[in-house]
């Protein structure tokens, strides 16, 4: 594997998720492929699991590890070809990527959407000018439209509890304060749709996900049809993608509270975290049996081991 930006550069996703599972069993046994080699995590937006997951995983193959927080401390990024520099940006893209490249084997990259022009979050410019000019093996720590570590994680976690062979899945948008990405429910969607699960997305009228990730899936606006018989519930927010990075007016109702859980088969809560208490997830269920949000991003480290130890291997 040389690029890892969405489940279109996996070949068989479940065979991913039975290797992350055996290195979850067995951690430190690959070392030898990471002796010498070095991993490069560029964050131009925050973090917490991705950043500390990936970098254990790269431990855990014996590599080294260096963390750049570009927003903060590298050079502003000029991304537009054939401009006079005279403004406030210091350092092209062009050279910071292939400048990069000469220091390390593998590059992770952390770039979020700006939720205002939908084409140029869509044609995702950073992340792929990043790939055209590192010149090393990409992958992504959470793009413009994807998350696909996140959502290999998440596979993971639903192979690994899984009480029957094509369990019910169900990604139901959930309230927000603030505009959030697309990025983590269309990857879900995406993944969600090449697994032997039977698929559900619920969300109010308006928060359509683009059709480029739900091929396959069930879409309904009625969230306690969605739920019934629920083996697994995938909370997420997302902004609208028509009007594009907006928040619609009402649908505070749809926070799911156990009264709400009492329809499915007994099912585990998951959300990719951070999450907002008692806007996004009660109390109640963050804090209940149902709950499985942290043991899901414990899994985010054999997701991660799993993607790197592919890349090594192919060094
Ligand atoms: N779920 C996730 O990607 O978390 P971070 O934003 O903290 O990395």
């Amino acid at each position: 594997m040389k690029l890892f930006t969405s489940v279109h550069d996996v070949t068989d996703i479940n065979a991913l998720a039975a290797e992350a599972l055996q290195l979850k069993q067995n951690p430190y046994a690959q070392q030898h492929l990471g002796k010498n080699k070095t991993l490069g995590l560029v964050f131009l937006n925050p973090s917490l699991r991705t950043r500390m997951s990936t970098q254990k995983a790269a431990l855990n193959l014996g590599m080294n590890v260096m963390v750049l927080n570009m927003d903060k401390e590298g050079w502003a990024l000029e991304l537009q070809d054939g401009v006079v520099m005279n403004g406030s940006t210091v350092e092209h893209i062009r050279e910071a990527a292939a400048v990069l490249g000469q220091y390390v084997d593998i590059i992770g990259v952390r770039s979020f959407p700006g939720l205002k022009n939908r084409e140029e979050d869509y044609n995702e410019e950073i992340f792929n000018k990043f790939v055209k000019y590192c010149g090393v093996p990409v992958v992504s720590l959470e793009s413009a439209t994807r998350h696909p570590l996140q959502s290999l994680a998440d596979l993971v976690t639903i192979t690994e509890l899984k009480t029957k062979p094509r369990p019910k899945v169900v990604l139901t948008w959930a309230p927000h304060i603030k505009p959030l990405p697309q990025a983590v429910p269309n990857s879900f969607a995406e993944w969600m749709c090449k697994a032997d699960v039977d698929f559900t997305i619920a969300h109010p009228k308006g928060y359509e996900l683009s059709t480029d990730f739900t091929d396959g899936a069930t879409i309904t606006h009625n969230q306690d049809e969605a739920l019934a018989d629920a083996d697994f519930i995938y909370v997420k927010n997302w902004s609208a993608f028509e009007p594009y990075g907006k928040i619609l007016p009402g649908n505070d109702d749809w926070m799911l509270t156990n009264e709400k859980l009492k329809v499915t088969n007994d099912a585990k809560v998951m959300h990719c975290l951070p999450v907002r208490r008692n806007l996004e997830l009660s109390d109640e269920i963050l804090d209940g049996p149902s709950s499985i949000v942290v043991h899901e991003a414990g899994n985010r480290v054999w997701a991660a081991q799993a993607v790197l130890k592919q890349m090594l291997e192919n060094l």
